[in-house]
């Protein structure tokens, strides 16, 4: 079996990721696979653990690493049972901070993984705030939505599963400012981590959506075929 390579999304709150990775995964044979995603379904039981998430997700601030990293390992567990053959994920929200990135470093070295590129949506912060105000989520599929730029069919339903349309609990003013800021404080620095290795690739995600998923699959396709194929040198 093929080693296992991922592609990391990295961008600030509203930049796309999640409305890319949605789109770009399939075209690469990846599984996207959205750490705000896997935090949302566990909230939607009220368990201690779901407890302690919601404690800082819904005021915008970042779960503890050891956490989120505990979350992380047992959906890709999961996944590994579910398709032993999986040949990757895309990986949106995940590292976020250094100490995560190192740790998936050494999960990856213990798996034999690797990291086959790493990918920042670049969008300036006024064009954020918009989006983040006007989006609205399914809660039963994850679909994404905006009530100018990507509206559904019918208003306040899922085009995918049908499900009423809801805005998130952390798309509040307050919560968007202090993202915003955590995402500058603490993963901004990610990228030059990963750009000293070859890795960083980026993308202009100001363009419609349609256009940043065609150039991310056009970058991204190379990469991945180099390291599943040939196995040549990864440069920036
Ligand atoms: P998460 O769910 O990952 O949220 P986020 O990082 O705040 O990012 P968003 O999902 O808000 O933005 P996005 O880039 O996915 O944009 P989207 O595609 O939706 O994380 C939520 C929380 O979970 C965190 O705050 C934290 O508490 C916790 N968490 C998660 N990961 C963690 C970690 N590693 N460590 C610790 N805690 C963690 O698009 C936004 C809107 O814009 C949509 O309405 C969309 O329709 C629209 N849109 C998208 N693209 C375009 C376009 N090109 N043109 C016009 N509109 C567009
Ligand atoms: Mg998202």
């Amino acid at each position: 079996m093929a080693e296992r390579r991922h592609v990391l999304i990295i961008g600030p709150q509203g930049s796309g990721k999640g409305t890319q990775a949605a789109r770009v995964a399939p075209a690469l044979g990846l599984v996207h696979v959205a750490m705000g995603d896997l935090f949302r379904s566990l909230m939607q039981h009220d368990t201690p653990l779901a407890r302690e998430v919601r404690s800082y997700y819904d005021r915008g601030a970042l779960v503890p690493d050891e956490l989120t990293l505990r979350v992380l390992l047992a959906h890709l567990d999961e996944l590994a049972e579910r398709d032993g053959a999986y040949q990757g994920t895309l990986l949106d929200g995940f590292p976020r901070t250094r100490a995560q990135a190192e740790a998936l470093d050494r999960v990856l070295a213990e798996r034999h993984e690797q990291i086959a590129a790493v990918v920042e949506l670049a969008v300036p912060r006024t064009v954020l705030i918009e989006r983040l105000s006007g989006r609205l989520i399914c809660p039963q599929c994850g679909a994404v939505y905006h009530r100018v730029f990507a509206p559904p069919q019918v208003p306040g339903r899922c085009d995918r599963c049908g499900g009423e349309l809801i805005q998130r609990s952390d798309d509040t003013p307050e919560a968007i400012a202090r993202r915003l800021d955590l995402y500058e404080e603490q993963t901004a620095p990610l990228l030059e981590y990963y750009r000293q290795r070859g890795l960083l690739l980026t993308v202009n995600g100001d363009q419609p959506i349609e256009q940043v998923t065609h150039e991310l699959i056009a970058a991204l396709r190379p990469r991945l075929e180099d390291s599943h194929g040939n196995h040549a040198e990864i440069t920036s």
